[in-house]
């Protein structure tokens, strides 16, 4: 009985990992980590997701690691412990927000792109370059921007 309940649960897992090994989803088997997160940081300074001509860099500036400016030259804080201060506690949505959050909401309000959707390479390449600008951080959930 309790053989034929494992036999039931490997084939189920089987089976998510079979749809998961299909899917769009993550970054293309067999890269490195390096590899995922340099295409991160390319998709970052190039990639407009069929927006307006900007990118993540038009106002991150430095690949995120300089203080960030709006086109108008508002400045605000860099993306340097961006990955460490997520998740965060979005006041005005009233909702705890995500990095991936963060992602679609610039490409959609900031590139005014179509958002890389939760489970693409696209999503996984910028979290991971993101995540890259934080390494060694201290994680400080809700913490400030610095
Ligand atoms: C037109 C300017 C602009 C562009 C282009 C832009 N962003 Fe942002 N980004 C902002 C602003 C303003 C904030 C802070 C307020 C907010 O959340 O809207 C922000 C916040 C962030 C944060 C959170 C930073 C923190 O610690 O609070 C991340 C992460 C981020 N952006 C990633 C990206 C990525 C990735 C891209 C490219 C896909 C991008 N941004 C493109 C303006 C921009």
């Amino acid at each position: 009985m309790a053989r034929n309940n494992l036999n039931v649960f490997s084939m189920i897992m089987g089976l998510g990992l079979a749809v998961a090994g299909t899917s769009a989803g993550a970054a293309a088997d067999g890269d490195s980590l390096q590899q995922v997160v340099e295409r991160g940081k390319n998709l970052f300074m190039t990639a407009t997701f069929g927006g307006k001509g900007r990118h993540c860099n038009t106002c991150h500036k430095g690949g995120g690691t300089a203080m960030s400016e709006l086109p108008n030259g508002k400045k605000f804080p860099s993306l340097s412990n961006a990955a460490a201060i997520f998740p965060r506690y979005d006041e005005k949505h009233h909702r705890v927000k995500t990095l991936p959050d963060q992602v679609q909401h610039c490409v959609r309000d900031a590139l005014e792109g179509k958002p890389p959707a939760y489970d693409s390479a696209e999503m996984t390449e910028l979290v991971s370059y993101l995540t890259s600008l934080s390494q060694g951080k201290r994680i400080e959930m809700n913490g400030k921007p610095k």
